[in-house]
């Protein structure tokens, strides 16, 4: 279970429960559609063999095992996550890798030991601290004086159509919940440059950059169009929404975001824009 009881439990609550049990079921899927999306990072963070890396909110382990390629010899990566499920898978899957190792915490209280790596890095991980300058502080005390943060975050929900379209089609049939607070946790809430500038300023980091990243994405990893679909409305935001509604409303979605994603599909797959930032900055020597 995780250690988790303070401002982070709502999330705790969500990435222990039904969100972090299917994210670790689709694990395999879910990382061929985000893989390029975190390689982007990855390649910006220039990793050396020799380098300690701390991967925040890394999930079922992905790109903690990519770093840790990166890194060797010599190096090594300590991915950090607050759910049990998701952990587990990356246990399972870093089981013949010997140089990372997982932490079942809430990255905003850890207590890291000080000053001891090189990156910081996260590929989604960070959108979802209740108080995100005071856990940026607490991480920013894991990294070396002239140590660095590679960052990879979603843009705007606007900016990101394999979201948008489907969300769109579903607003024409069911009640949308009150969109979240600018200042809310949730996956779009680095989105605004000025925003993720501010809470990385205010957690001590200098030269922050945001560098956009615009790329295809493959959802549902060579299903046909309706199983990329149903791909899709299980792991993606829209998940919860449909979640609450009856099996006609359900159906009726599904079968016109099939129609309307069909232009999307072709031999390799439901391929849709995708936004992202990388976000740089660096621990003041
Ligand atoms: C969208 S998933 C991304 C997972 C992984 N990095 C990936 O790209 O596949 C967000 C992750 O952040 C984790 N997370 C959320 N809040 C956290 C916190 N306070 N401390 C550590 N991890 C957290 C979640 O448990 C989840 O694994």
């Amino acid at each position: 279970m995780t250690q988790t009881t303070g401002e982070n439990s709502a999330q705790a609550e969500i990435w222990n429960g039904d969100v972090g049990q299917k994210w670790a079921e689709e694990q395999a899927d879910l990382d061929s559609m985000l893989a390029p999306l975190g390689l982007g990072g990855i390649a910006k963070a220039n990793f050396a063999p020799g380098e300690s890396v701390i991967d925040v909110g890394c999930g079922c382990g992905a790109t903690s095992l990519a770093i840790a390629a990166n890194v060797t010899p010599g190096g090594q990566v300590l991915g950090v996550d607050i759910s049990g499920p998701m952990l587990t898978r990356a246990r399972q899957n870093a089981e013949k890798t010997g140089n990372v190792n997982f932490a079942l915490a809430d990255a905003s209280t850890h207590k890291f030991a000080p000053a001891s790596a090189d990156v910081i890095f996260s590929r989604f991980g960070v959108m979802f601290f209740a108080n995100p300058s005071a856990a940026f502080a607490n991480i920013r005390t894991a990294l070396k004086p002239g140590g660095r943060v590679c960052l990879v975050v979603w843009r705007p929900v606007k900016e990101n159509p394999w979201v948008m379209k489907s969300l769109m089609i579903a607003a024409k049939h069911v009640t949308m919940p009150a969109p979240l607070g600018p200042e809310d946790p949730g996956p779009f809430s680095f989105g605004d440059r000025a925003r993720v500038t501010r809470i990385l300023e205010a957690a001590g980091f200098k030269e922050v950059k945001l560098e956009p990243q615009d790329v295809l994405i493959t959802i549902g990893a060579g299903r046909d169009l309706a199983g990329s679909v149903d791909f899709l409305l299980g792991v993606g935001p829209i998940r919860m929404i449909l979640a609450e509604q009856t099996p006609a409303v359900r159906q009726k979605v599904r079968d016109e975001i099939i129609a309307d994603l069909a232009a999307d599909f072709d031999a390799q797959g439901l391929r849709m824009g995708s936004a992202t930032w990388i976000v740089t900055a660096q621990n003041p020597k």
